[in-house]
């Protein structure tokens, strides 16, 4: 039997970092024996804000050759860059009419990202129409290569439901007596939630966040990274405890930290450290992750464009016949061939 398929995805704007990695990343390495794995760079995604185009066409080698040295293995792994593989957006088309603007007003990415209300009423009628249909094209993605499971970040859940809708619905309209879309299974990762930002500890670590100081990068240098932690938001009280009270937050997103890459409990730490300061534990803390992320970035160094550039092509090669298939039974469905 053949194996089941994950799909995922991070878009090529930004910097990857620890959010990214311990939340989705490590989870695709991880399973990446048991599922066939399909890993997307979306850079259309990217492109719903607008985007320098040179800086995004190093962004999506670069976040590629990251899959790669965080351990995806390109021998079982289908890395892609999602539009050497056109069918993602002629599905999109298809799905578009069947999906109500009603259901992509009220998206809260959408409203986050654009001031637009649910009920129309507008603050800044400006952006861009492909922030609204962005998760028509997630869904389109998805649905594609009749994925079973998608692991994603939780703010991501509402969109994996729409999928799910679109999916049913284009079932019962067209594809009564033989389901042509299959309903995938979301994952959301624990760990994921868990990594918030170092200035603004009660958000999450994120990519789009303003300040360079609020995240860990994947290729931040030791000094950087040494940096940013002693700079990481705590509190006045000076003591180390793990507590899920808010003015501790700052301190329990470094102890999580610090628990996801040594394996130790978070509790356990804070009680090694419960006799010193803050400073002492960001210190170690910061080595801890120098020592964490160098392989990563080892391996970053050592992948060339032209080896990111030829698993494109062969990914191509091999998923472009076969969203192909997938358009023409879609296409037969609907009546367009
Ligand atoms: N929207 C996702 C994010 O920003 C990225 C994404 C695009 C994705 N298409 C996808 C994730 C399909 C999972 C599956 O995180």
């Amino acid at each position: 039997m053949s194996k089941k398929i994950f799909f995922s995805g991070v878009q090529p704007s930004g910097n990857l970092h620890l959010g990214n990695y311990l939340g989705s990343i490590k989870n695709w390495v991880d399973i990446q024996d048991e599922y066939q794995a399909i890993c997307c760079v979306v850079n259309l995604h990217a492109i719903t804000v607008p985007q320098d185009p040179s800086e995004l066409k190093k962004k999506t080698i670069e976040v590629a050759k990251l899959y790669l040295a965080s351990g995806l293995d390109p021998e079982k792994v289908i890395i892609f860059r999602q539009s050497d593989v056109p069918q993602h957006t002629e599905l999109m088309w298809l799905l578009n009419t069947i999906t109500k603007t009603g259901e992509l007003f009220k998206m809260t990415q959408f409203k986050d990202k654009s001031g637009i209300q649910e009920n129309g009423v507008t603050e800044k009628i400006s952006v861009g129409a492909g922030l609204l249909n962005y998760p028509i094209l997630m869904a389109a993605d998805i649905l594609l290569y009749d994925t079973d499971l998608v692991p994603v970040g939780e703010d991501q859940t509402q969109h994996l439901e729409l999928t799910k809708t679109l999916a049913r619905r284009f079932n019962n309209r067209f594809a009564k007596e033989r389901a042509l879309l299959k309903i995938p299974e979301i994952f959301v990762s624990k760990i994921g939630k868990k990594i918030m930002s170092l200035t603004e500890p009660n958000k999450k670590m994120s990519k789009s966040a303003e300040s360079p100081n609020s995240r860990i990068e994947l290729l931040d240098k030791p000094e950087v990274v040494r940096k940013k932690i002693m700079r990481a938001v705590t509190d006045s009280e000076n003591k180390i405890y793990y507590s899920d009270k808010k003015e501790k937050a700052g301190l329990r997103n470094l102890l999580n930290i610090f628990s996801i890459i040594t394996g130790k409990a978070p509790e356990e730490i804070a009680v090694d450290y419960q006799d010193k300061g803050y400073g002492d534990l960001k210190k170690d803390l910061a080595e801890e992750l120098v020592e964490y992320l160098k392989p990563i970035q080892k391996k970053f160094s050592e992948i060339s464009d032209e080896e990111v550039l030829d698993i494109f092509e062969k990914s191509k090669r091999t998923l472009i016949p076969r969203a192909e298939r997938k358009i023409t039974e879609l296409n037969r469905a609907m009546g367009l061939e």
